[in-house]
């Protein structure tokens, strides 16, 4: 059990200020009835919660897919770009949103948001190896010693061994490569062709885990995840 604003507050619509003036024009029913007090306690799960003529629909958490622009930062505040946040649309936002994992402000494609912890910790933790995959449009084109060097697991410049990880050129004209790794080590995607002495001159991330990028969303669009969706991501 927890109080009526709180609950009603965590869905993003209202404020806790709003809600309770909501009390006081007697919008807020509880089991339809009347509430005479924001603070009385309900159970989210089973109470039918109405606001001015709206039930209610609860939901402990959100997940949201964003295709990201280029030039958004993957931030919850930033004091000079725009963040993935601020790309979220009033429907969708409530408190506590941030992006589970990040991309380079210069990467386009798959960002997850949601106000889930412990969902987040799962899905970045090193020791899940969930898959992201990204298109890598290159300086030029990979040999078949690039490849194999791929499934080895790349040396870093700096010495830093990566997981073994799948590469496929997607054309040649321009070389746009297929990546797949199961790590998230900082600009790493960037940095393992780099270490092949190439340049990765677009990114885009296009899947994580099992779940790809819906294509009908333009860059700077979002939209919330089905639950089946949502499985798919950690498989
Ligand atoms: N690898 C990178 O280099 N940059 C990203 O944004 C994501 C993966």
């Amino acid at each position: 059990m927890e109080r009526l604003d709180k609950i009603i507050s965590s869905q993003g619509k209202y404020s806790r200020s709003e809600v309770k003036k909501l009390v006081r024009a007697g919008l807020v029913l509880l089991n339809g009835e009347k509430v005479k007090s924001a603070d009385v306690k309900a159970d989210a799960d089973r109470d039918t919660i109405s606001v001015n003529g709206e039930v209610i629909s609860y939901k402990k958490h959100i997940y949201i897919m964003l295709n990201k622009p280029q030039g958004v930062v993957s931030a919850t505040d930033d004091p000079v770009h725009k963040t993935v946040i601020d790309l979220v649309p009033p429907s969708l936002f409530r408190q506590g949103l941030f992006p589970a994992g990040r991309l380079d402000g210069d990467t386009t494609g798959f960002v997850l948001i949601t106000d889930d912890g412990d969902f987040a910790h799962r899905i970045l933790s090193p020791k899940n190896h969930i898959m992201k995959t990204y298109h890598a449009t290159l300086d030029h084109t990979l040999t078949d010693e690039d490849i194999k060097a791929f499934t080895e697991g790349i040396e870093l410049r700096d010495g830093t061994l990566c997981l073994e990880a799948q590469v496929k050129m997607l054309s040649e004209e321009p070389p746009v490569a297929e990546v797949r790794i199961h790590e998230g080590k900082y600009h790493q995607v960037k940095r393992m062709f780099a270490a092949l002495g190439n340049k990765v001159i677009a990114l885009k991330r296009v899947q994580m885990g099992g779940l790809e990028l819906d294509g009908r969303l333009k860059e700077g669009e979002c939209r919330e995840l089905t639950p089946d969706e949502l499985k798919a991501v950690t498989g």
